[in-house]
């Protein structure tokens, strides 16, 4: 028997997420995305997007990312995405399997977001070197494809691409339509 949850099949969007509608649903890689860092060669990736709500002026995420050649699980990061009331001001507050908890803010600009790390905290045990800021823009293209760039700077180094990836909206959100 499928159990489903009533408040998630029911919950009406809250006013204040309206700006953010755009992200709302499933979107998969089309292709696969690329990755770099500099200790190893460049990498591809497949990712799925996971935007849902349950009425609460809060998205909730999860992203997901498997090697695009052999698909075993790679990174994941899940969290909330928050709007200061009356503002175009973006919060994510992110925690990722590699053990870092982050929260980026930034702006939202049409249907670009535009982040950067407000905090960030690790494991004590957490592999160097540490990174020390993560900046992402998420673009929602003409063409209706989303689009995700992230760079990060490790201590004492510069700002460096790690990831590029481009989705296709694979479902839309409970509900219907956007
Ligand atoms: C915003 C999200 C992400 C952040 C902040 C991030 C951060 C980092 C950092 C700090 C490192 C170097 C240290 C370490 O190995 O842990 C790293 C390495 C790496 N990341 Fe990411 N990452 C993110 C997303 C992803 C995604 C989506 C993938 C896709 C598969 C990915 C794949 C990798 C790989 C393959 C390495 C090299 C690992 C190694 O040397 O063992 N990362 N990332």
């Amino acid at each position: 028997m499928t159990h489903t949850c009533p408040f998630h099949q029911s919950a009406e969007m809250n006013p204040a997420l309206m700006p953010l509608d755009w992200l709302l649903g499933v979107w998969e890689s089309d292709e696969p995305g690329e990755g770099s860092f500099p200790s190893i060669p460049p990498f591809r990736y497949n990712e799925t997007l996971h935007f849902s709500h349950v009425g609460q002026p809060v998205i909730n995420f999860m992203f997901n990312a498997f090697n695009a050649e052999n698909k075993k699980p790679m990174h994941r990061e899940c969290g909330f995405i928050r709007m200061q009331p009356g503002t175009n001001r973006v919060a994510f507050i992110i925690a990722q399997n590699s053990g870092l908890v982050e929260v980026e803010e930034g702006l939202l600009t049409g249907q670009q977001l535009t982040l950067h790390t407000h905090a960030l905290a690790r494991t004590s045990f957490a592999k160097e070197p540490h990174v020390q800021q993560i900046s992402r823009v998420f673009q929602l293209r003409p063409d209706g494809k989303l689009e995700q760039t992230v760079s990060m700077a490790m201590e004492g180094g510069p700002l460096i691409q790690h990831l590029h990836i481009t989705y296709c909206r694979s479902a839309l959100p409970q509900g219907g339509t956007i």
